[in-house]
């Protein structure tokens, strides 16, 4: 039997540590997978989605800047991949492809298990409202957290995602102007890109304090200003997201493959690989 073929689309893919992480599962789970990176970028993504099909590819990762795209290239969608109009995990079917969204439970995973924070009643502050927010705001209402603020540099986005959740007593848009006004978090995420620019929103001391979780979903370099910041500002943790990169990538694998495979050893694997990159450096 041929052994079915796994990809990760996104721009740029390089550096991309999935193929690593679904070959480990792969291994720890004695399950044959070949799984690759394909570069695409907007233009490019539709193409490059139905060649992998065409080549027989049954099984995809969507990350930046696809999700959104990759959620209006499906057939079908999950609920949750609905509610976040951002799909992460594409599965093929007899006609099309099946988008699902796993960041959000990968990110709970993360927090309540690795980290054993207890998310329940948590006052949150979202930062951001593209993809990557849609796919984790669901499920942190769905984990219990208490009221979710939302602010984006374009209001108008917050405003959509608030809409989108349908909990308006619950989730409340706000102007990034207006930080200053909400006193403090117990659960402060980033799910902006604007590090990525070298950019990050001015963001004031007084939102985080003794109690707060600060979590930021990206890892490596990009995460570093605001988990800086955080610290400075007097966080109790101060999170990246490489744990919930593990997570998101063992429910797809769960997904695909029908057994969810050990994060443990994989994420002290990525930990110790990333270490030595930057001593690398
Ligand atoms: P992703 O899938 O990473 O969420 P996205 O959908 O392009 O990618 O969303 C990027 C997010 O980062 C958005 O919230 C974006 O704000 P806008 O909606 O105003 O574009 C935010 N972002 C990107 N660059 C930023 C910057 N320099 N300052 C503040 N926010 C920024």
């Amino acid at each position: 039997m041929a052994i079915p073929r796994f990809a990760v689309l996104a721009h740029p893919v390089a550096h991309s540590l999935s193929p690593r992480i679904h070959a480990s599962f792969g291994r720890q789970m004695s399950i044959a997978l070949d799984y690759s990176a394909i570069d695409a970028t907007a233009e490019e993504f539709g193409n490059a989605l139905g060649a992998f099909a065409a080549s027989g590819g049954v099984g995809a990762n969507i990350t930046l800047p696809h999700k959104q795209r990759a959620a209006a290239a499906c057939d079908t969608l999950s609920e949750r991949a609905r509610r976040a109009g951002a799909a992460n995990t594409l599965t093929r079917g007899a006609t099309g492809w099946h988008g699902d969204n796993t960041d959000g439970v990968g990110l709970v995973r993360d927090l309540t298990g690795r980290h054993a924070l207890d998310l329940r009643a948590r006052r949150t502050l979202l930062i951001g409202a593209g993809g990557a927010a849609r796919g984790v705001a669901p499920a942190l209402l769905d984990a219990g957290i208490g009221d979710l603020f939302i602010v984006n540099r374009t209001p108008e986005r917050a405003d959509a995602l608030a809409d989108a959740l349908e909990q308006p007593g619950r989730v409340h848009p706000r102007y990034l102007d207006d930080l200053k006004a909400l006193g403090e978090f117990d659960l402060i995420v980033n799910a902006t890109s604007a590090a990525r620019e070298g950019a990050m929103p001015a963001l004031p001391m007084s939102l985080a304090g003794a109690r707060t979780a600060a979590v930021d979903l990206s890892y490596g370099e990009v995460a570093i200003p605001f988990l800086a910041w955080a610290r400075a500002a007097g966080a109790h943790d101060a999170i990246d997201g490489l744990g919930m990169l593990v997570e998101q990538a063992a429910e797809s694998f769960a997904l695909w493959h029908g057994a969810r495979p050990d994060t443990d050893p994989v994420f002290a694997e990525l930990r110790e690989h990333r270490a030595a990159l930057v001593t690398a450096d």
